[in-house]
């Protein structure tokens, strides 16, 4: 957690206040490479990743300080004139500080469950909703012909926001195709185990079923074993366990690309292509269960819509993580925000219970490499 206020932190220093702040004078001059997380044109070697959790200096209030430091300098600079490319380098400071808000929620929940106490970050229980009763699964049917995705970005307004890898929007041609109204549950995971889905070498990818004999995967992450529940199994969850029989009908998440597409051939089906899935998204409120209302962990679809397309768990699709047609990183050192990881990531879409509503976009692309699975990410049905 101090690395990523840190890191956030180092964020505004390095591409806001070192070269838009007159006479900015750095809190301490190692942190420019301390907490750089992968800049490699910023020029100094970069910590190797895997010390980021055992750094036990500087201390906590020396982290607080170095905020306070750049918090004071940000405001500063936000009484006088603002340069059209500091304020977009503001902006994209501002949203690059919630995807770490939402990588927090993530590793904490990885560490309290490495933690042989198994604290909950928070013991509140979920809050009771209305009595509704979950959606019965269905297929909502788009028809062939050309689309368009990507950003639409607003040209006359230099301040528009999305990432450089939303841009440019551009067209493709879908053919006709299906699409689930609603996530994947435990439910149905469950059915998939239990038809012997991790024991199925014919529904895996070779990767997929390499991993499932390596890490010994019968379950998603966060699954134990659990006697005492009649479904046998319990979730730990950011609100600590609960037993699987209460959260039969909620998504099923932390899943891997692998174990999703497992589970979509088991069902006869697919993933759907991230361009299908924006499509079926675009013009839809950014509305579901997302970090602002503080459930913390997916919940029961219970609309008769298209349901869950934003919120609960992250989607992994069928599409790999590349540039869009005549894609260009931005300049500089902030080119490598996003560009250069375009190569053995998977795309998904729609956010998760952690990603706040204004972060989000249909077009917004997320990625990680197929194994992952400590990030809130499910499934969604395509054919
Ligand atoms: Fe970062």
């Amino acid at each position: 957690m101090k690395w990523h206020q840190a890191h956030t932190s180092w964020f505004f220093e390095t591409f806001v206040l070192r070269p838009y702040l007159a006479y900015y004078k750095p809190f301490r001059e190692e942190f420019r490479w301390l907490f750089n997380s992968y800049y490699n044109s910023l020029g100094e070697e970069i910590p190797e990743k895997s010390l980021r959790a055992s750094l036990s200096r500087p201390s906590l209030d020396e982290v607080l300080a170095f905020r306070a430091h750049v918090d004071g300098a940000m405001e500063q600079l936000l009484e006088g004139q603002i340069h059209d490319d500091a304020a977009r380098r503001i902006i994209l400071g501002l949203n690059h500080e919630q995807q770490h808000q939402e990588l927090m929620l993530t590793d904490i929940k990885h560490a309290f469950f490495s933690n042989p106490l198994r604290p909950a970050y928070d013991a509140a229980p979920f809050a009771e909703g209305p009595d509704v009763s979950p959606s019965e699964f269905m297929w909502h049917r788009f028809h062939d012909g050309l689309a368009e995705i990507g950003y639409p970005i607003d040209s006359t307004n230099s301040l528009d926001f999305c990432y450089d890898n939303e841009t440019p929007r551009h067209k493709v041609y879908l053919e006709a195709f299906r699409i689930a109204n609603r996530a994947v549950t435990c439910r149905e995971y469950l059915e998939f185990m239990s038809d012997d889905g991790y024991a199925r070498p014919e529904l895996w990818l070779s990767e997929g079923w390499e991993a499932v004999k390596k890490q010994k995967w019968r379950a998603p992450l966060y699954w134990e074993r659990d006697a005492t529940d009649s479904s046998g199994w319990r979730i730990f969850t950011l609100r600590g366990w609960h037993p699987l029989s209460a959260l039969l009908e909620t998504p099923v998440c932390h899943v891997s690309f692998f174990e999703a597409g497992a589970l979509a051939r088991w069902r006869g089906c697919r993933l759907p292509t991230e361009a299908e899935w924006e499509h079926a998204a675009t013009g839809r409120a950014i509305l579901g269960n997302l970090l602002d209302n503080g459930r913390l962990h997916p919940a029961v679809a219970s609309g008769d819509g298209l349901d869950q397309l934003f919120g609960d768990c992250w989607e992994w699709t069928a599409s790999a993580y590349t540039g869009y047609p005549g894609y260009r990183a931005l300049p500089g050192a902030l080119g490598e925000y996003n560009g250069k990881f375009m190569s053995s990531q998977m795309i998904l879409r729609g956010g998760s219970c952690v990603t706040p509503a204004s972060h989000l976009r249909a077009s917004y692309r997320n990625f990680f490499p197929p194994a992952t699975r400590w990030q809130f990410t499910g499934i969604r049905l395509a054919a």
